[in-house]
């Protein structure tokens, strides 16, 4: 019998992946599925994203790079954050990772132990839970709620801090919610951190780009009085529909990039170099095909909540960003885990439930909107059909 380590029995799985793996079984049995489970754009990588990912590895890079990435991206990575937050970024501060979720593994590795305490947010992304269980930290949900439209409130952040708090997470808009914390929440809960001057912040703004109704983005980055203790999240997978080129970034503190780079090294070494090269030319490139995403996602948000609205027992929220819609399903009777079998079994559409995102998440359902408006509409009648034969 062999005996790995306590701390990988206490990983998690992100649920989104076994519920794509039972939707292309059913489907390989003759099956027809729709599928609103997974989280990734429903789009190409823009063509001359691409094509600079091909010509990277026709000009010969086919070797390692540096390990927290090379300069160009990281200074794109910068100027890009200036063009679009107003914030002055060092690229030394820049470390490029295998796609968004590595920054994350690195933060909480780095707070991370017992003894030590981390706020993630609940319903929320379920990797954060899953890493801070594996590293030994106290895992401190953070409740968001439907009657806050799911945006964090500095309150519920701040009355949670002890003095083992080491670590707070925060995302917005939020994955499975669509929530967005209002930038006056974000304002008090900075000017409430001022008083715990040790508490780090990791500020997961995978999702920053996808706001509706003219929202702008409030950045963690924006605020100086905590700069120095904020790590940023991001990456390229949902803005540019790159989810398989495996591509993001952090922007650390200047004293946490050493061992961030460490991390990269004794970990993955660097990023593919031609993904990197990919990377430059969707910061430093036209953004048009981000903003025909947005807009498509914005208008089947409009269906989507629309048509789940109709759904006996199901009762929506308009998400403010991100592509999820997170119904409330408590009248239908079923639990969150009950409802998903049942809507994938018996209707041939796949959601994600809400308890995949924590305790808080009873009673609701992840149903991701990037598909096209026919699929949420037959979808959605599959739904209705589903539930009225109950
Ligand atoms: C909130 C959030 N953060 C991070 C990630 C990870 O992104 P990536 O696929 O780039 O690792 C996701 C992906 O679903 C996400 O929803």
């Amino acid at each position: 019998m062999l005996k790995p380590a306590a701390a990988v029995s206490r990983l998690r799985t992100e649920s989104a992946f076994s519920v794509l793996a039972r939707a292309t079984e059913l489907e390989a049995g003759g099956r027809s599925i729709i599928n609103l489970g997974i989280g990734q754009p429903d789009f190409q990588t823009p063509a001359h994203i691409v094509e600079a990912g091909i010509k990277a590895l026709r000009d010969g890079h086919h070797g390692y790079t540096p390990a927290n990435g090379i300069a160009p991206l990281r200074q794109a990575v910068a100027a890009d954050l200036h063009k679009r937050l107003g914030v002055e970024v060092d690229p030394g501060r820049v470390v490029i990772v295998p796609g968004g979720k590595v920054t994350m593994f690195f933060a909480v590795l780095m707070f991370g132990e017992p003894g030590a305490e981390i706020l993630y947010p609940d319903p929320g992304f379920p990797i954060y839970r899953s890493l801070i269980d594996y590293s030994g930290a106290k895992a401190v949900p953070v409740p968001l709620t439907e009657a806050q439209a799911f945006g964090l409130t500095a309150e519920a952040v701040l009355s949670r801090i002890t003095p083992a708090t080491r670590l707070i997470i925060l995302n917005s808009p939020a994955n499975p919610t669509g929530g967005v914390t209002p930038k006056r929440e974000i304002d008090r809960l900075v000017a409430g951190l001022e008083a715990h001057p040790r508490v780090a912040v990791l500020s997961d703004e995978i999702y920053g780009q996808m706001l509706y109704d003219g929202r702008a983005h409030t950045s963690l980055l924006h605020y100086p009085s905590i700069a120095g203790r904020v790590i940023l999240l991001d990456g390229w997978s949902k803005t540019y529909a790159m989810t398989g080129w495996r591509l993001g970034y952090g922007v650390w503190p200047a004293e946490l990039v050493e061992g961030a780079t460490r991390l990269a090294v004794n970990s993955h070494s660097c990023v593919n170099a031609a993904a990197q090269h990919a990377g430059i030319a969707a910061l430093i490139g036209p953004q048009d095909a981000v903003r025909e995403m947005v807009a498509a996602f914005e208008a089947r948000r409009h269906v989507v909540v629309e048509e789940l609205n109709a759904v006996p027992g199901f009762r929506c929220l308009t998400p403010g960003g991100a592509f999820y819609a997170f119904p409330n399903i408590a009248e239908t009777g079923l639990s969150a885990r009950e409802l998903e079998t049942a809507l994938l079994e018996r209707a041939g559409v796949a959601t994600i439930a809400g308890t995949s995102f924590g305790d808080h998440g009873e009673g609701f359902l992840r149903i991701s909107y990037a598909n096209s408006v026919d699929n949420i509409r037959e979808a959605a009648a599959r739904i209705r059909a589903c539930l009225t034969a109950n």
